[in-house]
């Protein structure tokens, strides 16, 4: 039996994260996302994924010094970075800065695990894209030690040189929490199938960042943002999703491969969205976007995911709209890594089959007589 896109199918065991799960919804290692959001830091959920257990205060306090000592970034990879165009997608600067630390420091090598090397990614791939960014936007060589004991306030203190604004630093720590793990999704899966080669963990997130910058996956909260921003008002923006909808394109940031009735991350980032949208005396993004959620959920019974409303919010956090998938990509490391830990914890080389549709064998045509 075939499955289009494994729709469906239980592709291994896993004890970080439950999606969809009736009387569970979805949780990290135990823990409702719900209470994560409201209640918890970016650096206490990484902790938690990478290592298995919530932090106490004096661990927390350990590991987020450790990753701010870790923002920093050799020089070979500053020259890397410095090579690459202005032009490239954000995702691909990530996808070669990851490759490029795996050769400077190679797993194994100075005592560097799966774990360590999962801290060291998260701390410095900020790093890596706004020195890129910056670099190429204002010729500036920055220093990206920032000094900011969070992945959130670092992200913001190097993307601008100032001083986080306190609201929107909660609204990115929330949106790392949010995408911080996704049990079997597209790039878990793809890091998975590279750690079972038993190649290093370099390997395995340098493909899943591959795997994530696709619109069918991470790429839709930028797509969702070149959406709505299309829209100067909620009527414009529902005569225009109507002409979407009647020329049957995909919109970006609705639907979901598991969650039918609605995706529990959607309601918290909206209310993040819409607590920015009120700080910033300014809710014409937010407007449009809640027509837009508005007018799919009665035309297709869609509902919004993740990526709809953060889009909006990290627009309200000043990130660029390129940059939206590569913060992604930050949180997600914390979840890559657990996957990574627990497939090399219990590995058995993923190999399924294909089904045949090719021609049936025949006699091999020797190439004077084709
Ligand atoms: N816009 C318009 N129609 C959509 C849609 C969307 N975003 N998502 C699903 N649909 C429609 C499909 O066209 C299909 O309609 P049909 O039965 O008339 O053909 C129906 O809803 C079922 O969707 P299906 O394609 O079977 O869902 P899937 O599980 O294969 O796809 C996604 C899931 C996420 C790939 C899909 O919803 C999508 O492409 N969404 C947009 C991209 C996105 O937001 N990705 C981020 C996911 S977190």
């Amino acid at each position: 039996m075939t499955s289009a896109g494994l729709e469906g199918i239980i592709a291994g065991k896993t004890g970080i994260a439950t999606v969809g799960k009736q009387g569970a919804g979805l949780t990290y290692r135990g823990y409702r996302i719900e209470d994560l959001a409201e209640h918890a830091t970016f650096e206490e959920v990484a902790y938690l994924l990478i290592y298995n257990r919530l932090p106490d205060a004096k661990q927390l306090a350990a590991y987020k010094k450790r990753l701010a000592g870790l923002q920093g970034l050799p020089d070979e990879l500053k020259a890397v970075l410095e090579h690459i165009p202005a032009t490239a997608h954000p995702m691909d600067v990530l996808r070669t800065g990851c490759s490029m630390l795996g050769t400077i420091e190679p797993e194994g090598e100075g005592g560097r695990t799966p774990a360590s090397i999962a801290d060291r990614l998260i701390a410095s791939l900020g790093s890596m894209l706004l020195y890129w960014y910056r670099f190429k936007n204002r010729g500036e060589r920055i220093e990206t030690v920032s000094g900011e004991d969070t992945v959130a306030g670092h992200f913001l203190r190097l993307l601008t040189g100032a001083e986080p604004d306190p609201l929107k630093r909660r609204a990115l720590d929330v949106s790392l929490i949010l995408y911080a793990e996704h049990e079997f999704n597209a790039s878990t899966f793809t890091a998975r199938v590279v750690t079972s080669t038993l190649a290093d963990i370099y390997s395995a997130i340098t493909a899943a960042i591959g795997a994530l910058r696709g619109p069918l996956h991470g790429g839709a909260n930028e797509a969702a943002m070149e959406l709505v921003s299309q829209f100067d008002s909620p009527a414009v923006a529902e005569k225009g999703i109507m002409q979407m909808l009647a020329a049957r394109r995909l919109i970006m940031g609705f639907g979901h491969r598991v969650y039918k009735n609605g995706d529990p991350r959607s309601a918290i980032v909206k209310d993040w969205a819409k607590r920015l949208s009120d700080a910033a005396g300014d809710t014409s993004l937010f407007d449009i976007s809640e027509r837009v959620e508005q007018v799919i959920m009665r035309e297709k019974r869609l509902h919004p995911n993740l990526d709809f409303f953060a889009a909006t919010t990290y627009h309200l956090c000043g990130v660029p709209t390129p940059m939206f998938t590569p913060v992604f990509v930050i949180a997600r490391t914390s979840g890559w890594a657990a996957h990574v830990i627990e497939q090399k914890s219990d590995n058995r080389l993923i190999r399924p089959l294909g089904e045949y549709t090719g021609p049936e064998p025949g006699a091999f045509v020797a190439l004077a007589e084709r």
